[in-house]
């Protein structure tokens, strides 16, 4: 995807990375940001899965009450087959590029603070950087640039690791 992701604007059609899965019992074609992984370390959650990309998310996805007890459904992870509360007997699957709708701005991530992982998290990559001319996310590789600057960070969708637009570093919430 590359810088183009930057060009993610809300109403308008852009070639995007999907796959099929079954999200709230319901089975269908769902953008994705960032590749398949898992989280075992850290944030101990051991299961392959995507991530559900907040800027082409049916409305329907993005209300709820997320796993981690943040109140915000945000960049929902898909996982990749049945073993899990949310998705039944169903195995997602890659299935290419499509074209989808930008529907919204990237919402601010709820993570920051509030998960219980997500201080270890920042610490375990307190010394890492960003170049901040192609950001890509130290943890799993995600494409940053189509995240907004807010209060001079970048907040990663994915888990919320937070960089300083000046310096690059992790930045600590608060
Ligand atoms: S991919 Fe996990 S914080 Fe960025």
């Amino acid at each position: 995807m590359g810088l183009e992701s930057a060009l993610y604007i809300p109403g308008k059609f852009y070639r995007v990375p999907c796959v099929e899965a079954m999200w709230k019992h319901r089975v269908g074609i769902y953008v994705v940001i960032g590749p398949k992984h898992d989280d075992a370390e850290i944030i101990r959650f051991p299961e392959q899965h995507w991530h559900m990309h907040a800027k082409f998310a049916p409305d329907w996805a993005m209300t709820g009450i997320h796993r981690s007890g943040v109140h915000d459904v945000f960049s929902m992870p898909i996982h990749t087959h049945s073993e899990t509360r949310y998705e039944e007997e169903f195995e997602a699957r890659f299935i290419g590029y499509r074209v989808r709708k930008c529907r919204r701005e990237m919402p601010v991530n709820p993570f920051p603070g509030r998960a219980g992982w997500h201080k270890e998290l920042t610490n375990h990559y307190a010394e890492k950087s960003l170049n901040l001319k192609r950001p890509v996310c130290p943890h799993r590789g995600v494409d940053l640039s189509c995240v907004p600057v807010r209060n001079g960070c970048i907040t990663c969708p994915l888990h919320g690791l937070m960089f300083d637009t000046q310096t690059g570093r992790v930045r600590q919430p608060g």
